[in-house]
């Protein structure tokens, strides 16, 4: 490991140091996602019980999302397995029937997945009081297709200076047209519909496999759900006292993957990502290949390989099957050191580019025109001082440095750790020059 005393300290919070680094080689295992997870935490308050999760990430928003539950009557313990880089944590959630419909603006504020207690709450009890920062909506991140389709079912809303209140005398099932498929909103009204009178048709529905994950869970607590996987949903409400707790292990994190495969990207080197499911992946695994790194299913995992250098592709995000949003600044960090120029557009959030200022304190020659990003691929990074705008946004930085002369250091690390299980310790063990440092 590199000497870091030479750096610059930030007294006031950790921060993640990394050197440039060797080729990277050895094994990691991908932790549970926590686009998964969150949700699923939330179907608990759909039926009483004690339900538990494996394979669940150690990450700050499983946290979060423990504190909001736990704030509406739910017991929640963690246990941490014997191997926890193989198996995560487990978590106990115990449902006693004793729930609040108020989810306070302490801990709403903290974490989008908040949102996804209002299908669940409005289904069973037919009422929800949330708060929501501004009144109307999630800072830029609105609702309106979550509150339309539950509108169609039964909702009534109204916001109020505190947030969003939300009633029914019964939830009903309803066809849905999305006009965009929302992930969120998929979601909320799958969980709202699992026991509405009737039936539910989603149309134009997300895909992605955190919802058929959530899926699974439901379908095992005893919910008639078809469809997850395709656009169109059908769901058929069950009476609600139908339904039980479960057990359910949550499905592997595609975004972790990703990161994993985009180091090797970056450093070159042979590793295994156990876990990672290339099923869940094969455009972005296509786009990967396009760019000349070596990507093979083995039985549990992928083995990812990169020797020469990368090649610029041009890349769109796409809702599920197409190019996650949440890869997109590790591609565009791979893109900064590519042979040739890629442009990449972003569709899903346009204003999602935030952290192209850090990755041109790298050296990286990046230009943006409204949602699309003009990377010239340069031959090397230079190490910087850096700070993590948001969660995916700092884990490219991290893999940025990785691939840097000389030290890189991330600030505002807090952000990799809401989404990041040990992000540090699985790259150290790879091989890669990194360690949090005060
Ligand atoms: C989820 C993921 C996030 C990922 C995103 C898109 C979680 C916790 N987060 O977020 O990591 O980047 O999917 O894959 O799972 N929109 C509306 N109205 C709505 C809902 C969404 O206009 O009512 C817009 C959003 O502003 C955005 C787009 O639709 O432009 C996609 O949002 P959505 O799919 O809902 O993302 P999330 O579920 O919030």
């Amino acid at each position: 490991m590199t000497e870091f005393s030479s750096l610059p300290q930030d007294q006031s919070s950790e921060v993640v140091v990394v050197a440039h680094s060797d080729p990277l080689k050895g094994e990691i295992t991908v932790p549970g996602a926590k686009n998964s997870v969150l949700k699923l935490m939330a179907a608990a308050l759909l039926a009483d019980g004690v339900y538990e999760l494996s394979n669940v990430p150690r990450i700050d928003d499983v946290d979060i999302m423990s504190e909001l539950l736990t704030h509406l009557g739910l017991r929640i313990e963690k246990r941490d397995s014997l191997e926890p880089e193989l198996d995560g944590q487990k978590l106990r959630i115990v449902n006693s029937g004793n729930i609040s419909t108020v989810a306070p603006f302490e801990v709403v504020d903290r974490i989008r997945a908040s949102v996804n207690v209002v299908g669940p709450l409005l289904g069973r009890f037919g009422e929800v009081d949330i708060a929501l920062p501004g009144g109307d909506d999630f800072g830029g991140r609105p609702i309106d297709i979550h509150l339309r389709g539950l509108e169609a079912m039964g909702a009534t809303f109204i916001f109020t200076d505190e947030g969003l209140i939300g009633r029914t005398t019964g939830l009903h099932g309803a066809d849905i047209m999305l006009n965009f498929p929302s992930v969120g909103a998929t979601e909320n009204l799958i969980m709202a519909a699992v026991c509405a009178v009737g039936t539910t048709r989603i149309a134009n529905a997300a895909r992605e496999p955190e919802i058929s994950d959530l899926c699974l869970m439901l379908r095992s607590m005893g919910a008639d759900i078809q469809g997850d996987g395709t656009q169109q949903l059908v769901i058929q409400g069950v009476a609600q006292s139908s339904l039980q707790s479960t057990t359910h292990t949550v499905v592997s994190d595609r975004v972790q993957a990703a990161t994993y495969m985009s180091a090797v990207a970056m450093c070159g080197g042979d590793i295994h990502v156990k876990g990672a499911v290339s099923g869940h992946m094969e455009m972005l695994i296509s786009r990967f290949k396009d760019m000349g790194m070596k990507i093979t299913p083995t039985t549990d995992g992928l083995q990812v390989c990169r020797e020469g250098r990368l090649s610029a592709v041009d890349i769109s995000t796409l809702p599920y099957p197409g190019i996650a949003t949440d890869y997109k600044p590790l591609l565009v960090t791979m893109l900064a050191v590519s042979n040739g120029t890629g442009v990449v557009t972003e569709n899903l959030y346009p204003g999602r580019f935030r952290y192209i200022e850090e990755l041109r304190k790298f050296g990286a020659d990046i230009t943006i025109d409204g949602h699309h990003a003009l990377v010239r691929g340069v031959e090397n990074l230079i190490g910087a001082v850096v700070h993590a705008p948001d969660i995916r946004a700092g884990a490219a930085l991290v893999v940025a440095g990785l691939a840097a002369s000389g030290m890189t250091e991330i600030r505002d690390i807090h952000h990799i750790d809401r989404g990041y299980d040990d992000l540090v310790g699985r790259l150290a063990r790879l091989g890669a020059s990194i360690s949090r440092v005060h």
